[in-house]
């Protein structure tokens, strides 16, 4: 069985000395869970700001990777405010999550442009978590699978493998809403995207594909137990060390 992958995306959110605390809290509770950290591989994605600060705390263990929320779909040069991937490996990050619904929506990002974030991602020696997911209105439609497939094929540039690449099934009608949609639909699109991948990606059928929207400690279990999930990307519950743990703890 493949360990679960278990990813806290704490976006913009908590001071300098809530991301220490933060930090602190989730290794001091791993330490005494050695069944859990059999089945479960630990990220987290900070500001950031913060990733220095939570490296630091890290470095004695393995048990839990951090990584970056989003890099510049540009290598290096005149781009002010943004964070290559390069910079992120450079300060040790071993993921960088691409394509997440909030950079979509709120900064315009296409397909292309997540896929060049990817390609960077590859190229500087890190693991790229593409987000894909359909809106509300698209699923009243019954377009979730056309959607999804259309980001896939659009959002993985021709250097994704197996090893290199993680997908997050993120409903944005499920994020940050408290909503999620059933088992059944979770596992009928993790399916569907494992398809895809499958005819996209050499070995794509094994490729990790995560779910992520509204996970909490009480509907981790099931979600988790669904066949084709394997981990789940954490927004608001990762905010709080008892949270992230008890959510890897369901699995
Ligand atoms: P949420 O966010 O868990 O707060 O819904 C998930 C995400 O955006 O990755």
């Amino acid at each position: 069985m493949t360990k679960k992958l278990i990813v806290g995306n704490w976006k913009m959110n908590g001071s300098l000395d809530d991301a220490k605390r933060l930090i602190a809290d989730i290794l001091n509770t791993i330490y005494g869970m050695p069944e859990t950290l059999e089945k479960c591989d630990f990220l987290v994605c900070p500001p950031f700001i913060h990733i220095p600060a939570v490296r630091h705390a890290i470095t004695t263990v393995d048990t839990v990777v951090f990584g970056g929320q989003d890099c510049s779909a540009s290598t290096n040069g005149a781009y002010t405010g943004d964070v290559s991937a390069e910079m992120l490996k450079d300060s040790k990050c071993s993921y960088v999550i691409a394509g997440h619904s909030e950079r979509r929506k709120n900064h315009g990002e296409s397909d292309e442009t997540v896929a060049q974030k990817v390609r960077n991602i590859h190229a500087a020696g890190m693991i790229a978590i593409v987000c894909v997911g359909e809106t509300e209105a698209q699923r009243d439609q019954g377009q979730q699978e056309s959607v999804v497939a259309q980001q896939l094929s659009k959002s993985l540039p021709d250097c994704t493998t197996l090893e290199n690449t993680v997908i997050a099934y993120e409903p944005v009608w499920a994020i940050g809403t408290g909503k999620t949609p059933t088992m059944d639909a979770i596992q009928a699109m993790h399916a569907f995207i494992r398809k895809a991948l499958a005819g996209q990606v050499q070995g794509g059928e094994q490729m990790r594909v995560l779910y992520g929207g509204s996970v909490d400690p009480a509907n981790a279990g099931e979600i988790l137990a669904c066949k084709d999930v394997d981990g789940c990307l954490i927004g608001g519950a990762s905010l709080k060390a008892e949270s992230y743990i008890a959510i890897a703890q369901a699995a």
